[in-house]
């Protein structure tokens, strides 16, 4: 061993804040990813490297074990120790570990790639929310001063149990409030035990096309219809057969035409995403009875249909299912706010053991404290009260938009009659609804174009999807003002995208 060639490996410095051992296993780490000495190359004793840079033999020895118990260094019986062929980062010596531009990956997966083709369920403008954003609900009338309230009582009283993992359907006092909820509310019964809390209805989405379909297997789903559980179609593997909607809801009868032996249905009963009806009685009862006898489960997302204004909400399709078919989704995002990420599963009850087998495999709970400050708003009334006084903002916020577009966007935007939710749905006469959507953002206002909703089932109608949830009425006069100028500007034929 020479001199130069201990240099090169490492380099003792004494007023360094690690200690001589640490540099020593760097030094040689280093030299060995950056190809200074290649795989198979043999490198220096303990004792000569010792005795090159000074220090007691112990010190590399310990160097040494740590670089061989990483897999950088391996000893030969009676020839000494060598830099190891299969380096433990799976790097190549003599290569940065910084991924480049070039650096070629597996290929993806076909789902990776199909997920990126789904279109986004809103298309958001950058900064704070605006009119007309789709899906946020009155954030600006959030109680926050009871819920810190009670989430700082929790916080304070948290006990080590509530520091474990917790039971993996959800906390037992969630689920008892969401159980006398549903039964009180949505018109359907059910017990404690058929009640799965989630991450949101995203997450009760994914979780039960994951865990109900097997790759390939066909599924409908409403068309138009709402990206997110196209989303976790698609990311389960089904095969999604685009069904039409008309004035009664999914069409059911188109549906058995087309795909009569799907194994799963998607549906959005009280509030059809995006167009706004309901299902009818005959439809309801029609899905149940295709699902009967082609052994299909029916997923009802149940999202926003508190809030039917000036009438009681409709009962959920689950409520009609005799026959153990109906997986009800239910969230919190629009009755209370969307980052609680909170939602909830009705699953039928013989599903229930399955269920509670398989979830952890793939799912998480939300986390324990945040389940137990919502089980005391709704247990206190909170949530009750909330509700009650959203219904009566969303109508007024509601009547402002409809009120705003018949003044200044009569004639090219009809708003469509279905009063429940926190949108409306209007038709665009003699302009395209995705040249609207463009100058409406360049102008700061967020509007869905409706076509984007569609995915090849039924014709696309010419349209906007108009959250009015978040806007504060005294903001939607201006709102509508810059939404008229961009329907306009959409409308002449060379217009240009102004940006603010
Ligand atoms: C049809 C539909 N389902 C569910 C949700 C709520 O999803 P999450 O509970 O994951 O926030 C939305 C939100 O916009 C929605 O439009």
């Amino acid at each position: 061993m020479t001199g130069l060639a201990t240099d090169l490996l490492v380099r003792l410095d004494p007023q360094a804040s690690e200690g001589l051992q640490q540099q020593i296993y760097n030094g040689v780490r280093k030299a060995i990813l950056e190809g200074i000495v290649r795989p198979g190359a043999r490198i220096p004793s303990s004792r000569a490297l010792a005795a090159d840079l000074g220090v007691s033999r112990t010190t590399t020895l310990l160097a040494f074990e740590q670089l061989m118990a990483e897999g950088y260094l391996a000893t030969r019986h009676g020839s000494g120790t060598f830099v190891s062929h299969e380096l433990p980062d799976g790097l190549p010596a003599g290569r940065d570990s910084r991924p480049t531009r070039t650096t070629k990956h597996p290929p993806l997966s076909r789902r990776i790639v199909a997920l990126a083709e789904v279109p986004a369920s809103a298309r958001r403008v950058a900064g704070p929310p605006r009119p007309f954003r789709l899906g946020v609900p009155a954030l600006d009338l959030f109680p926050v001063q009871i819920w810190s309230r009670l989430a700082s009582s929790r916080t304070r009283s948290v006990t080590s149990v509530q520091l474990d993992y917790g039971p993996s359907m959800g906390l037992l006092a969630l689920r008892e409030a969401i159980v006398d909820y549903v039964c009180a509310s949505r018109g359907t019964k059910c017990t404690v035990d058929q009640i799965h809390v989630v991450a949101g209805s995203q997450s009760g989405l994914s979780l039960m096309c994951n865990l109900l379909l097997d790759p390939g297997d066909r599924a409908w789903m409403e068309d138009p219809g709402y990206p997110g559980a196209r989303s976790a179609l698609v990311a389960a593997g089904a095969r999604i057969s685009p069904i039409p909607v008309d004035a009664d809801g999914l069409d059911v009868e188109a549906g058995a035409r087309r795909a009569g032996g799907a194994r799963l249905a998607y549906v959005t009963p009280s509030h059809q995403f995006p167009l706004g009806m309901p299902m009818s009685l005959p439809r309801r009862l029609a899905l149940l009875r295709w699902a009967s006898a082609a052994g299909a489960w029916v997923v009802e997302d149940d999202y926003d249909s508190e809030f039917r204004h000036g009438e009681r909400p409709l009962p959920c399709l689950h409520g009609l299912d005799v026959d153990g078919r109906v997986v009800y989704v239910g969230s919190f995002s629009k009755t209370l706010f969307p980052s609680l990420r909170i939602g909830f599963l009705i699953a039928p009850s013989d599903l229930h053991d399955r269920l509670r087998e398989a979830r952890p495999a793939g799912d998480v709970v939300p986390p324990m404290i945040e389940q137990a400050v919502l089980a005391d708003f709704m247990g206190k009334g909170h949530f009750e009260r909330h509700l009650r006084r959203m219904r009566v903002a969303y109508q007024e916020r509601r009547e402002a938009l409809v009120a705003q577009a018949e003044r200044l966007c009569s004639g090219v935007l009809r708003i469509r009659a279905p009063r429940t939710g926190l949108h409306v749905v209007g038709d665009l006469d003699g302009v395209r609804d995705s040249r609207v959507f463009e100058e409406a953002a360049a102008r700061g206002v967020e509007v869905m174009p409706l076509s984007a909703f569609y995915s090849g089932g039924s014709k696309a109608t010419n349209g906007l999807v108009l959250g009015f949830g978040g806007v504060r009425s005294d903001a939607v006069r201006g709102g509508m003002e810059a939404l008229a100028a961009a329907i306009e500007a959409a409308r002449r034929p060379s217009a240009s995208i102004r940006r603010p």
